[in-house]
């Protein structure tokens, strides 16, 4: 897929999990080995949308040889409750259904085929209730899930009135489904005194412990959950595998037997939230020289039966409705509208991708109208130092201009156009298309609150280390770069250093794995245990060497010396010494991001730590007979900061790319009338594949020092390339015009091959 300079081997800077995947070496959930007596759930869930529960009838399933337990609501211990930031979602429903998918019974089973023949034989008889599936209609009767938010900055209706244009219209974005490669799941192995211990498939061991603790009437402190890596969660398991650790510990509970329970992907597809979609409208205003003055919208996010993340999604949306563009003059709603569709949570971007798609649109559509180039529109209106978003923040180390300028330097932009001016002269039937997409993206979780993490080290006597935090791997490359920060801090091998599982018992009350700061959380708070042990080694060898606090001791090379190298020692030997002087050898560490706070009142604050930049120039080619099209190249420069980790940094740009391009162009969730997903597998919801990313993708790293907040001064990176995808959308929009400049394609995503045929022969 790409070309890119070589990266430099520089020890330690590589995916440490890398020989593992490629071996085939690396355990997830499923290869855990089984203890004798496991047991193994399925759900049965309502194959209705909306409706009253009249019976259900287990007797045929409860009948079924192999079958151990059915499990209904009433069997709850606890509180039927799984909702995260709001108590609004049963685990298992009791008069009501809200979406195909929702949770009925659990069935217990010696093995997963007669689980699911049991299933079978299940009746629930359900009266049907009106069903709700377009966000619009349940605005027309305010049906939220929590409250609509509204962001504001200076004052619209004059700037409106000031402005040469005025230009409105609608968007619409599509939903999306995570497809991590491991579907979700959970394993539960009952303990003496009612304790348990949950192996998991989450971005959240916290959120899934607090869950199970909350259903079964137990404590925190009962409930052990444990990870040690997942295959992907692109925020699909931030908050949606705690309910599926919920079942497999309600089941293990009542029948005292370890309790498995992974989704096959059908499953995991019909009852899992997805990425929002969103129906949007826009008012934009500019002066004759493509100044933006003022921008308005709003927002209808489509947040199915349940709250989940909903709201917090929703706020940034509007965090991100401006992009990477200042803009004086902001008034901005969201509404969570609540719908018969599976609870929509996490997904890249949290919100952000559907907010900056609409503010792009705009710009689209206020080009086309003023007969103006797009780029000229975004350049003009690009973030600068000081520039304050609508939240209240000021950009600081504002890197949106460096990162354009030198997009369109580096890659020869003029000359590029140039060539596909002169490729769409003389081709008839196919057609180029070109577009840039700035990306401004805030780091931190929305929720001030979330922002702290702990870490827990210990250096045992022969020297080695182990480390915990609450960083959970999900390919992301968070155990490299946690590996990285240990190695700095002491100066010795990665091979010395022993990553320990996510455990809720070493590593408490965590953050889920999101927002794209677990490095940055995690990394810190590891750096603040290194820096306690450290201080106890320093001043003991002061003691031991006889050295004056003015003479440096400096950690590095598997050993330690002064900075005259007048004294030196090697690591084990020092922790040898240590150990027999009774020295202290583990630490915990603690960080919370200074200075952030957010005033959900005025909606303004200081939310985010810092921002991360950069800019993408999308190429692609259309095949305007039929509609087909590719991606020709992408060329990104972007802002990593001081990147720790080359190796895996680029890795997130190219998945996020290829995701993003995939959300904007082939990935499309249909649900009918009646609340049933028609794209309920992988044969009719397409995802990316190697033949359809761009041909050639090209990563430039931003000189830039990086901040202070990030960890090792290298920028968080897992988000922010998702929304260099938003340009595919527009690419190919400016490809179709090429064809049929009068086309009026409506800014709906994903672009899929249909509606690109449309727009080629629509209204000419
Ligand atoms: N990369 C891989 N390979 N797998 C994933 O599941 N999740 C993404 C991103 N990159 C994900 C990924 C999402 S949604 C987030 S928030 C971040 O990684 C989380 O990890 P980080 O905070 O360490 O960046
Ligand atoms: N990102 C991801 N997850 C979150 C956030 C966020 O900003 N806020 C709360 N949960
Ligand atoms: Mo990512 S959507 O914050 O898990």
């Amino acid at each position: 897929m790409t070309v890119n300079p070589p990266i430099q081997k520089k020890k330690g800077s590589l995916n440490i999990d890398a020989p593992l995947h490629v071996s085939g070496k690396t355990t997830y959930l499923d290869d855990m080995p089984e203890l004798a007596g496991t047991l193994y759930a399925k759900v049965c869930y309502s194959k209705i949308a909306h409706g009253h529960i009249r019976s259900i009838d287990t007797s045929e399933a409860s009948a079924l040889p192999g079958v151990v337990r059915i499990i209904g609501h009433e069997d709850i211990p606890g509180v039927n409750q799984i909702g995260g930031i709001i108590a609004d979602e049963v685990l298992l429903a009791e008069d009501e259904v809200h979406f195909i998918g929702m949770p009925i019974v659990i069935i217990v089973a010696e093995d997963e085929v007669t689980a699911h023949k049991a299933r079978e034989l299940i009746r629930v008889e359900i009266v049907e209730k009106p069903v709700v599936v377009d966000p619009l209609e349940a605005h027309r009767c305010k049906e939220y899930l929590s409250k609509p938010l509204h962001f504001q900055m200076g004052d619209v209706d004059s700037a409106f009135a000031g402005s040469d244009y005025v230009i409105e219209g609608n968007t619409e974005s599509g939903g999306q489904e995570h497809v991590y490669l491991e579907t979700q799941g959970a394993y539960a192995i009952p303990r003496s005194n009612d304790s348990m211990i949950v192996y998991s498939s989450t971005q959240g061991p916290t959120a899934v412990q607090r869950t199970v603790a909350r259903l079964l009437g137990l404590s925190m402190n009962q409930i052990e959950v444990d990870v040690n890596r997942i295959g992907g969660g692109f925020g699909g398991k931030e908050d949606q595998a705690s309910a599926w650790g919920a079942v497999v510990a309600l089941a293990a509970y009542l029948v005292q037997r370890p309790v498995k329970y992974i989704l096959e992907r059908g499953e995991d597809l019909q009852m899992t939230g997805k990425r929002h979609p969103y129906k949007s409208n826009y008012k934009i205003g500019l002066s004759k020289d493509g100044m933006i003055r003022a921008f308005a919208a709003r927002f209808f996010q489509n947040g199915g039966a349940a709250a989940d993340l909903s709201p917090a999604v929703l706020q940034r949306t509007l965090f991100h409705a401006t992009n990477s563009y200042f803009i004086p003059n902001v008034d901005v709603w969201a509404y969570p509208c609540k719908t018969n569709l599976p609870p929509n949570t996490a997904f890249r971007g949290f919100g952000g991708p559907q907010g900056m798609f609409v503010i792009e649109a705009a710009i689209h559509h206020a080009a086309r109208q003023m007969n103006m180039p797009v780029h000229l529109i975004q350049e003009r209106n690009l973030l600068y130092e000081g520039a304050e978003f609508s939240y209240g923040q000021k950009a600081e180390d504002c890197e949106a201009q460096s990162c354009w300028y030198q997009a369109k330097e580096r890659y020869d932009l003029s000359a590029r156009m140039e060539r596909i001016k002169a490729y769409n002269a003389s081709n008839p039937i196919s057609k180029k298309g070109l577009a840039l997409m700035p990306v401004c993206f805030g780091i931190s979780f929305t929720n001030t609150m979330m922002n702290n993490a702990r870490a827990l080290v210990h250096v045992y006597s022969d020297g080695s280390v182990g480390i915990s935090t609450g960083a959970v791997e999900m390919g992301q490359g968070v155990s490299s770069k946690m590996i990285q920060v240990a190695t700095s801090a002491f100066g010795i091998d990665t091979d010395a250093i022993k990553l320990e599982t996510t455990n809720t018992t070493r590593v408490a009350n965590t953050s889920p794995s999101a927002a794209s700061a677990t490095a940055d959380l995690n990394g810190k708070a590891l750096q603040d245990a290194c820096r306690q042990i450290l201080e106890r080694l320093v001043d003991l060898l002061r003691k031991h060497w006889g050295v004056e606090n003015e003479v440096e001791v400096i950690f590095e090379n598997n050993g330690v010396h002064t900075s005259n190298y007048s004294k030196n020692m090697p690591w084990k030997e020092l922790i040898n010494l240590a150990f027999r002087k009774r020295i202290n050898l583990s630490a915990k560490g603690h960080f919370a991001t200074p200075r952030i706070h957010f005033d959900t009142k005025t909606s303004k604050g200081h939310p985010f730590a810092y921002h991360v930049y950069g800019t993408a120039i999308l190429t692609c080619t259309v095949d305007c007979l039929r509609g087909n099209y590719e991606f020709d190249a992408v060329e990104i420069v972007h802002d990593f900061g001081a990147s720790m980790n080359k190796a895996v940094d680029l890795g997130q740009i190219e998945g996020g790319l290829a995701q993003g391009i995939g959300w904007m162009t082939l990935e499309e969730l249909i649900y009918d009338e009646q609340g049933r997903l028609k794209s309920g597998n992988l044969a009719n919801y397409k995802i990316p594949d190697i033949y359809s990313v761009p041909k050639e993708v090209k990563v430039h790293y931003l000189e830039a020092e990086g901040v202070d907040l990030a960890i090792l001064k290298s920028k968080a990176v897992g988000e922010p390339p998702l929304m260099y995808g938003i340009g595919a959308y527009f690419a190919l929009y400016n490809a179709i015009l090429a064809f049929n400049k009068v086309a009026t394609l409506p800014y709906s995503a994903p672009m899929t091959t249909e509606k690109v045929l449309m727009g080629l022969y629509g209204k000419r």
